[in-house]
């Protein structure tokens, strides 16, 4: 099935997230949202050994059984790893991308052992390290507690198989670096000011190698501005899309 109608968003969410980061970014009037749980998060089943290409092949079966052919691949973080694993495995596919709080790098030595040590973690304690470990991280100290509450729900409810595929398919995940130059289609990069996971001179780096991209820079967010600054975040896309 075809459709007549301008490209949608596609928004990836991040780790250990699922859709409903997004629900904020309904509020972008004027095109089509559609929101992915990837395997392993919310309602879609995991898939064992699942690579960060495979991810992208599950959000374009999604879009094939939803009849969208090409879309604006939105993504946070570990949604931004996805999206660039799009140009490898659906390049014709994207009509843009959206790059939140995210890198092209893959893992060091040592970022990709202490994903090992935290898959251990997760088989002999469940998951609620990972959530504490990670939640002070998402938001900047200032977040509203109901925020906090809500990221932390989010966090919590995804289920340890999904956590653990994730954590093996960010680990393993190839160097995105050499596709930077070659991207041709229009490219926005957001970064919240004080994010310390992907912080802003990863994305200025981002920006320096995609012909054509702008960096946005939000204060007074963290790792999550689509949560902590939906209002700036939305209206930052929105001017993209003009
Ligand atoms: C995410 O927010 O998706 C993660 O911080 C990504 C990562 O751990 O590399």
């Amino acid at each position: 099935m075809m459709r007549d109608m301008s490209d949608p968003i596609v928004w990836i969410h991040g780790f250990p997230h699922a859709k409903e980061i997004f629900d904020a970014q309904r509020a972008i009037a004027g095109v089509e949202h559609v929101l992915v749980d990837l395997p392993g998060f919310g309602a879609t089943p995991a898939r064992e050994g699942i690579t960060i290409d495979g991810y992208a092949e599950a959000v374009l079966e999604e879009l094939d059984r939803r009849g969208i052919q090409r879309a604006t691949f939105a993504g946070l973080s570990m949604g931004g790893y996805v999206c660039f694993a799009m140009l490898r495995v659906g390049r014709e596919r994207v009509a843009g991308l959206i790059l939140i709080d995210t890198k092209e790098t893959p893992d060091s030595d040592e970022a990709r052992k202490g994903r090992y040590a935290m898959i251990e973690k997760v088989q002999q304690e469940g998951t609620a390290p990972v959530v504490e470990s990670l939640l002070p991280k998402m938001l900047t100290a200032n977040a509203p507690d109901d925020v906090r509450r809500r990221v932390h729900e989010i966090m919590s409810a995804q289920p340890a198989e999904g956590v653990i595929a994730a954590l093996k398919a960010m680990a393993e995940r190839p160097d995105s670096s050499p596709l930077l130059p070659s991207i041709d289609v229009p490219v926005l990069i957001v970064v919240g000011g004080e994010d310390a996971v992907t912080p802003p001179s990863d994305a200025q780096r981002m920006g320096s190698a995609i012909p054509k991209s702008k960096v946005v820079t939000i204060t007074g967010a963290a790792h999550l501005p689509n949560v902590e600054r939906p209002d700036e975040l939305n209206a930052a896309v929105q001017n993209h899309l003009k």
